[in-house]
């Protein structure tokens, strides 16, 4: 028998996108080149050839957008600042022109009492900076604060919520381990660099953010976590995943919350030179008002010699649900959140800051866009955000990825995420019918499930 599932009064309901997924506009008013500008011009690295020189357009048609986001019933709207649009080079001169754009953005926003939460960072980093070593180095941490600094003069009066970065662990390992994101570099070590320096430049960001703003802020991250299964019981296996689950969660966690590194208890540690990590970084890192999860899927892994770092290789079970990107698995959000809870004792606030689901949606005959699995998806994935909540972990809001359908990096426009279909070629946006499933989760703070 379903039963209604009604969440705490004060839940915060809202949808997330980013920057380059949306805007569109690359080089206008100013706006200098970022390394996904670079890494799309270059051939082989998305899906078709395909770009987001204009993706949907949002730079232009904010306005209508906004009005979407109202007619839906949105609470809030996280979004993400293009750094090469406030700040060309990166660092030193300031383009007004690009910051006018978020300025009108958060008023359109405020005016249809639309939350905004703005993130600093969604891995399109000034191209000018990568020209000096990107992430790698250790300079571009401190370039961040004096970005965060510059967007915090700015947009502080009326932004309350400040993300610095969405996702460092991606950044670092799709951008400078696996080379499908950009900067499309292949080196393990570049990589773990590149982590450190994203977390320390949290920290350095949080500080000027604190510093700078006009109002009493929060400040928060957002991370990409999966609870990771051992394909088996055996003790190799077991292993494995805890090795995985190190790299993936760990690595940006205990940092955060604890103040501690468990790189250097790791192999890979030993890669890295003992001076990465500098006296002090750390205390700098672990400071964070809201903590923001993403959640897509779980990883399952086997023992396998052959993998560099980790020694595990990831497998497919069967037996459950796959969209196009990942295996579909409801509970592995619940025991994130009880997990985050129970080893971290977080005193900050949490939130789902991204979930969803590609499906290959389609306008129907009757202009209808039938996404009954995206359905499906959120309400069983929010279904067990609630069982989190009922146990005890503080989650005091859900974001779904994403408002419309946009530029999904490696995979172009292949892969559907919104809760409104987009036409790529007219720009027409036409909400499905999760979205007006979600609208009415959001009017009445829950659902029969
Ligand atoms: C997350 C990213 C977001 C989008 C979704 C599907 O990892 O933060 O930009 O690509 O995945």
């Amino acid at each position: 028998m379903s039963k209604f599932i009604a969440f705490p009064k004060d839940f915060v309901w809202g949808c997330a996108a980013s920057a380059y997924q949306v805007e569109g506009a690359w080089n206008e008013d100013g706006k200098g080149p970022s390394i996904w500008d670079t890494f799309v011009h270059a051939p082989g690295h998305v899906v078709n050839g395909e770009n987001g020189d204009v993706a949907v357009d949002h730079y232009h048609r904010y306005k209508e957008d906004v009005a979407l986001m109202k007619e839906l019933g949105l609470d809030a709207y996280r979004f993400s600042i293009s750094w090469a649009r406030v700040m060309p080079g990166g660092t030193g001169g300031v383009n007004q022109a690009g910051l006018d754009f978020y300025d009108r953005l958060v008023d359109e926003l405020l005016k249809h009492k639309i939350e905004p939460y703005a993130c600093l960072f969604h891995y399109d980093l000034p191209q000018a900076l990568q020209d000096k070593g990107g992430w790698p180095n250790r300079d571009t941490a401190y370039a961040f604060a004096e970005y965060a600094r510059v967007v915090t003069e700015r947009l502080s009066d009326r932004v309350r919520i400040w993300m610095t970065h969405n996702e460092p662990w991606v950044t670092a390992m799709a951008g400078y381990f696996a080379g499908e994101h950009a900067p499309g570099i292949k080196d393990v070590k570049s990589a773990f660099k590149a982590l450190h320096h994203l977390l320390l430049s949290h920290g350095l960001a949080a500080e000027s953010i604190r510093a700078f703003a006009r109002q009493p802020v929060k400040v928060g991250i957002t991370l990409n976590l999966n609870p990771v299964h051992p394909t088996s019981q055996s003790k190799k296996d077991r292993d494995a995943a805890s090795r995985v689950d190190t790299v993936l969660n760990r690595a940006t966690l205990d940092p955060l919350l604890k103040g501690t590194s468990p790189i250097h208890e790791f192999s890979i540690g030993k890669l890295l030179s003992r001076s990465l990590i500098k006296p002090g970084d750390l205390e700098k890192i672990c400071t964070l008002d809201l903590l923001g999860v993403n959640y897509y899927t779980r990883t399952v892994a086997r023992y396998d010699p052959k993998f560099p770092v980790v020694a595990a290789a990831q497998i497919h079970p069967e037996g459950n649900e796959y969209s196009g990107m990942w295996e579909i698995y409801p509970e592995g959000i619940y025991e994130l959140l009880v997990r985050i809870k129970k080893d971290y004792q977080p005193i900050c606030d949490i939130m789902v800051t991204e979930n969803g689901v590609p499906v290959p949606d389609g306008l129907d005959f009757d202009g209808r866009v039938r996404d009954e699995r995206r359905i499906r998806y959120l309400r069983d994935h929010i279904a067990q955000i609630h069982r989190a909540i009922d146990e005890g972990v503080p989650v005091k809001g859900y974001f779904h990825w994403s408002l419309m359908d946009n530029f999904e990096w490696a995979h172009g426009y292949d892969q559907r995420f919104g809760l409104v279909y987009v036409d790529f070629k007219t720009q027409k946006r036409t909400i499905k019918d999760s979205g007006h499933w979600f609208s009415r989760v959001m009017q009445t703070n829950g659902y029969e499930y």
